[in-house]
């Protein structure tokens, strides 16, 4: 006797049927693409590890952030990369700092591409850490804070749609809030890192803005990536000190933490797919070795499915392509 055919091959013979069914959608509508802006004339900058994602100047960032939003995805997510660095990060809150200058030209040849800023002093600070660090070696919390909250202020002054800070500090959406509403920012949404695991996975980002911390490691403001009660705290303590969107990343060894941090918080949630997952896609992808374009939209999918409403990925512009 031959077997029933299930439910569902029956709905998979009808393409159509298919398609309604399908439980997870995927389109360019859910992408954000992140971008390296740095001082410079018409420079583009290639980072190691990371085929097809350069450093651009100002002018070429405007360039490159039309052609994405021509592609159909709605958002970019800027991360600056200074002339100089010290110890008090200060081109991070500089008014005429590269992310500052960015945002004005960005929003001023695309208004309606939404621009996200990253909000962290790792690519500021001389010793390469997301907050000031005192005598003794260790990050001062409070202090960093200050600087944050300032930070946050001068993109949205500048014009950034949303604000998202990846440092880590404790406290931090709270301190943003704080002085965003002051400041006359009351309607800049607040995209937190809620989430963030201290990863092998940022390996070639860190590369790309300079950003590798010159001693120690960032284990003690990162988490341990055996976690994920404490990522459900976090995502819940950035919902009430004001996130209106809450972030898992890295994504892909996370995706339990997506769709736990979804179920607990009910917020909006965006999912980080970082530089190391993007290189490992190219690396096999250049090595012959998987069908870059099948893995793609395989991995990114999952990410949706897995409870993101917002995926952040170096493959935007390519997927957004493949999805047309
Ligand atoms: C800054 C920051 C990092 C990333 C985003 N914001 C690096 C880090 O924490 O070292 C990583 C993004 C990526 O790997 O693509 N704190």
């Amino acid at each position: 006797m031959a077997f029933p055919a299930t439910r569902m091959r029956r709905l998979r013979k009808t393409g159509l049927l298919r398609d309604m069914v399908r439980e997870t959608e995927l389109s360019p509508s859910h992408l954000v693409y992140p971008m390296f802006v740095e001082l410079g004339t018409d420079s583009r900058s290639p980072i190691e590890g990371m085929p097809g994602i350069e450093r651009l100047s100002i002018s070429r960032a405007v360039e490159e952030a039309g052609a994405v939003h021509a592609l159909g995805v709605p958002a970019v997510l800027l991360f600056g990369i200074p002339a100089e660095k010290d110890e008090q990060a200060s081109g991070a809150y500089d008014e005429e700092g590269v992310v500052q200058l960015a945002v004005r030209a960005i929003k001023e040849a695309h208004p309606e591409l939404v621009v996200i800023t990253d909000v962290c002093l790792c690519a500021y600070t001389s010793h390469g850490h997301c907050g000031v660090v005192r005598d003794d070696g260790e990050v001062d919390n409070d202090i960093s804070l200050e600087l944050l909250a300032k930070t946050a202020n001068s993109h949205a002054a500048a014009g950034a749609d949303a604000v998202a800070p990846s440092d880590m500090m404790d406290g931090r959406v709270g301190a943003l809030r704080v002085q965003l509403d002051a400041e006359d920012h009351k309607e800049t949404p607040i995209i937190a890192y809620s989430a963030k695991f201290a990863s092998a996975f940022y390996g070639p980002f860190r590369d790309a803005a300079g950003s590798a911390p010159a001693f120690g490691d960032r284990r003690s403001y990162q988490m341990d990536p055996a976690n994920a009660d404490e990522a459900v705290r976090e995502a819940l303590l950035d919902v009430e000190e004001g996130a209106d969107v809450v972030m898992v990343k890295p994504a892909l060894p996370y995706l339990d933490v997506i769709r736990e941090v979804k179920d607990a918080t009910r917020a909006p949630v965006a999912a980080y797919n970082v530089s190391g997952e993007y290189a490992m896609v190219k690396a096999a992808a250049a090595a012959g070795q998987i069908d870059e374009r099948a893995a793609v939209l395989e991995a990114l999918t999952g990410i949706r499915r897995a409870g993101a409403d917002i995926v952040i990925t170096y493959h935007a512009k390519e997927a957004a392509e493949w999805l047309r």
